[in-house]
């Protein structure tokens, strides 16, 4: 039995009887207008974070969620969809979909705007998925790749990139850990199963985003998360976990590497009435301007005394440079 195997059994058990605490929520649950979660959909959020932000949601976008949970998430992207088939989730664990289905037709009772045809639930692997290539604009997953290891998660991105349409965009939530995890931890299959061991350190898990071929790449959140301590945990010093919303685009990859946005922003304070660098970047003085740290490096290159960088503020939802 591979840890794969053993994330599937500890999803089963997990969707037969609600493990409130099985994952940590770091931030509030959505509340929407006429949105109404039902009881045990609430109990049964086992994600990290949020990965529905309105501005993804224009134009009437056919959204991929991969790894269902209870459905929180798939009735929240629906909230906004409101079409037959809009939402098509997919989870390998028989189980789960059986859990999050009766979810969906309990949230179909307590919210009048919502039609569970708006969302369809398939059995698949976020390995394998069985969804045509280039077909969805919005896909995402919320604390499921996190526990892959290298050459799965290099897979499941690929099959995501694979699915979307151009300019598409994967939104995720996962755990991230700086602090190296002992091996053994690593190799607890349950424990990398319950998303406390398998996290990367955020530069590994973007440049495994960039890698697979998204040109833009935008961190919208950071949180902490989850703190793993002796004797619990065995471990020699305290393992400090994060949670990090990331936003992957399907942007062609630009010549000189991707546009990764961690929050930098460059304000020019001059006397000039603007500084260009005649790379397409114009400041106006005091304005600040959000950058890719790409473009953030170049203007600091220049060692400029008029110009500032921001550190990463590790929230970025749009505009600026590239
Ligand atoms: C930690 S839960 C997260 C559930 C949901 N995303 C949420 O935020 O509540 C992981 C989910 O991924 C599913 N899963 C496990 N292995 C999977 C795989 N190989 N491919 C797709 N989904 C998988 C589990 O059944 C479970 O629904």
């Amino acid at each position: 039995m591979s840890y794969l195997d053993t994330t599937k059994n500890v999803y089963r058990e997990a969707a037969l009887q609600p493990d409130v605490g099985l994952c940590c929520t770091t931030s509030p649950i959505w509340q929407l207008p006429e949105l109404s979660i039902p009881k045990r959909m609430l109990e049964m959020n086992y994600g990290c974070g949020t990965t529905v932000h309105p501005r993804d949601l224009a134009n009437e976008p056919r959204v991929l969620y991969v790894g269902v949970g209870g459905g929180m998430e798939l009735l929240q992207f629906a909230w906004f969809t409101r079409r037959p088939d809009s939402v098509v989730g997919i989870d390998p664990v028989e189980e789960m979909l059986e859990a999050c289905g009766q979810n969906l037709a309990k949230a179909e009772e307590e919210n009048p705007w919502f039609d569970s045809s708006f969302v369809s639930l398939h059995k698949g692997d976020a390995l394998d998925l069985p969804v045509e290539d280039r077909s969805i604009d919005v896909a995402a997953q919320n604390c499921l790749f996190n526990i892959f290891e290298t050459a799965e998660l290099k897979k499941a991105l690929a099959e995501i990139y694979r699915t979307l349409k151009p300019h598409g965009r994967l939104v995720m939530s996962d755990p991230i850990c700086e602090d190296p995890i002992p091996e053994k931890l690593r190799r607890d299959e349950r424990l990398r199963a319950l998303c406390l061991s398998g996290a990367l350190p955020l530069q590994k898990y973007l440049n495994m985003i960039t890698d697979t071929g998204f040109g833009t790449v935008e961190i919208r959140a950071r949180r902490p998360y989850r703190i793993l301590a002796a004797p619990e945990y065995d471990t020699p010093q305290p393992i400090y976990i994060e949670s990090v919303e990331i936003c992957a685009i399907k942007d062609p990859m630009p010549e000189d590497g991707p546009c990764v946005f961690t929050g930098k922003a460059a304000i020019y304070y001059g006397t000039d009435k603007y500084f260009d660098d005649g790379k397409g970047h114009v400041l106006l003085p005091n304005q600040p301007l959000a950058v890719c740290d790409k473009t953030a490096a170049a203007l600091a290159a220049l060692g400029r005394p008029d110009i500032f960088i921001s550190p990463s503020t590790w929230f970025y939802d749009g505009g600026g440079c590239c």
